[in-house]
This record gives structure tokens, C-alpha cells and sequence, in this order.
């Protein structure tokens, strides 16, 4: 069972990491605001839910724990799973934390260091697919054809949530809540790991993170 929690600040490339990985790894990448966002586009979500994304918010607790373990619980994560976006509160880490360990299952948390200064850059800078979720960045990663996604020529989209403005109310939240989940998975004695994913490329970044999963790999087998 490969459990592995990518953490990290708004842009610090948990997306980007995580579809590399769940290619090489076989098994599902789960992220709450890809979730979140797919439930609006449906037309199943209150006004509130929507307000509060577009505003940098965090969506409360008790939606986002029962739509994870839902999720968790579907046959294509039985044999492992990559958490992109969560937890992050206190509340969803304990709520993790007790499913996990009522399974005998150990994570791993990844997390992806990145300085601020960076990150306003990369957001403003990210566009994806709307069809296959491909992200690019017209600085680190352009499309090989401006707007144009290479995989399946669909126009290419900037998120709602990647004005400076909201940026930033993105970060606030992350200092305030989801920054102290870190001490906590440290505190009560679970696997952390640190990667500078700072100055690094994607391929860089996902060198580490496979060094670290094949250091690991006899715990997570
Ligand atoms: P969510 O979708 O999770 O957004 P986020 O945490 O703000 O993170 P991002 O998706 O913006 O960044 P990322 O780390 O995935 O970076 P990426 O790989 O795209 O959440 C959105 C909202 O949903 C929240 O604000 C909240 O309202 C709600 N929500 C979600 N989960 C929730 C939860 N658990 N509880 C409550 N509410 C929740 O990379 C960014 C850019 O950088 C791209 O352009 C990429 O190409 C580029 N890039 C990536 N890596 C590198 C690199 N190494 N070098 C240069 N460029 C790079
Ligand atoms: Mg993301």
C-alpha cells in the first residue's frame, strides 16, 4: 500500500508532481480542489462553496473529510493513493489519520518547500487543460503552441483563483491553517520528508521525490 500526502504551499507544484507520479506509480491521484472545482462545473455546489473558492478560503471541514473518504474508499485506491490538497486544517489531518490507522496503513508525507517569493510568479504564469488537466506555465513550461494544450489542441484556461488578490488570500489560509498540519504529522511521529522544490525543474523536483519513495518503498510495500 503506497499512502503518500503531497504537501505543500498554493503552487508549490503538488499537481505537477502528482500526475507524474500516479503515471509511474499505477495507482490514483486524489486532489480536494480538483474535486471541488469538478462538483462546480457540475452544477452541484452552493453559491457559498463557490464564493469561498473564488475568495482563497478553505472549504469547511466536514465537506471535504466525507468527500475524501468517499473517495478513499473506492476499489481504484485499495492499492494505494497520492493526496494532492489535503488534509489541510487540524481537523482533516485527525480525521486522516484515524482512517488511515483504523486500515494499519502508514503514510508518507511529502512536503514541497517553496519560497513565497516564487510562487506569485508561478500562479499568475500557470494555464491548463480543461480536457486532460495538463498544466503548463508560460515561463517553466510553455505549450509548444501559445494557449494551445499539446496533447489534444483544447484552448488553455487560467483558474479563477490565480489573480494576485486571491493568491495571496490563498497563502494566508495556508500560514494560518494548513501550516500547522506539518508539526502535527511530526509531532505524533509520522514520516516527513522535505524537498527543497524551490529552484529546481519539474523533472528535478520529481528526481527527489522518487529517491525518497524508493528510500521508503520497503515501508510503503
Ligand atoms: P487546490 O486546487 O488544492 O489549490 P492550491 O493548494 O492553492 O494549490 P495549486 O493547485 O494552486 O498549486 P499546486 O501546488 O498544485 O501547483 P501546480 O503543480 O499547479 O485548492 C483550491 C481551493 O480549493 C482552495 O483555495 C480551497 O478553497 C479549496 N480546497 C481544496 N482542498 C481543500 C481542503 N482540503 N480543505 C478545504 N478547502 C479545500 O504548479 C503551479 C504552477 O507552477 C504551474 O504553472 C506549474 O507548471 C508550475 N511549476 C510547478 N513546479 C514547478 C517547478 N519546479 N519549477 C517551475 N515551475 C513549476
Ligand atoms: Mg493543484
Amino acid at each position: 500500500m503506497k499512502a503518500i500526502v503531497l504537501f505543500g504551499s498554493p503552487g508549490s507544484g503538488k499537481g505537477t508532481q502528482a500526475k507524474r507520479l500516479t503515471g509511474c506509480l499505477g495507482i490514483p491521484h486524489i486532489s480536494t480542489g480538483d474535486m471541488l472545482r469538478d462538483r462546480i462545473r457540475s452544477g452541484n455546489e452552493t453559491e457559498t462553496m463557490v464564493a469561498t473558492m473564488q475568495s482563497g478560503a478553505l472549504v469547511s471541514d466536514q465537506v471535504v473529510n466525507e468527500m475524501v473518504e468517499q473517495r478513499l474508499s473506492e476499489p481504484d485506491a485499495a492499492h494505494g493513493f497520492i493526496l494532492d490538497g489535503y488534509p489541510r486544517t487540524l481537523d482533516q489531518a485527525g480525521t486522516l489519520s484515524t482512517w488511515l490507522g483504523g486500515r494499519g496503513i502508514h503514510e508518507v508525507v511529502i512536503h514541497l518547500a517553496v519560497d513565497y517569493n516564487v510562487i506569485i510568479a508561478r500562479l499568475t504564469g500557470r494555464r491548463q487543460c480543461p480536457r486532460c488537466g495538463t498544466l503548463y506555465n508560460v515561463t517553466s513550461h510553455p505549450p509548444k503552441v501559445d494557449g494551445v494544450c499539446d496533447l489534444d489542441g483544447t484552448g488553455l484556461v487560467v483558474r479563477d483563483d490565480d489573480s494576485e488578490a486571491v493568491i495571496r488570500g490563498r497563502l494566508e489560509a495556508y500560514d494560518l491553517q494548513t501550516r500547522p498540519v506539518l508539526d502535527y504529522f511530526r509531532e505524533a511521529g509520522h514520516r516527513v520528508v522535505e524537498v527543497d522544490a524551490s529552484h529546481e525543474t519539474p523533472d528535478g523536483v520529481f528526481g527527489k521525490i522518487c529517491q525518497t519513495i524508493d528510500g521508503q518503498s520497503a515501508e510503503l510495500a
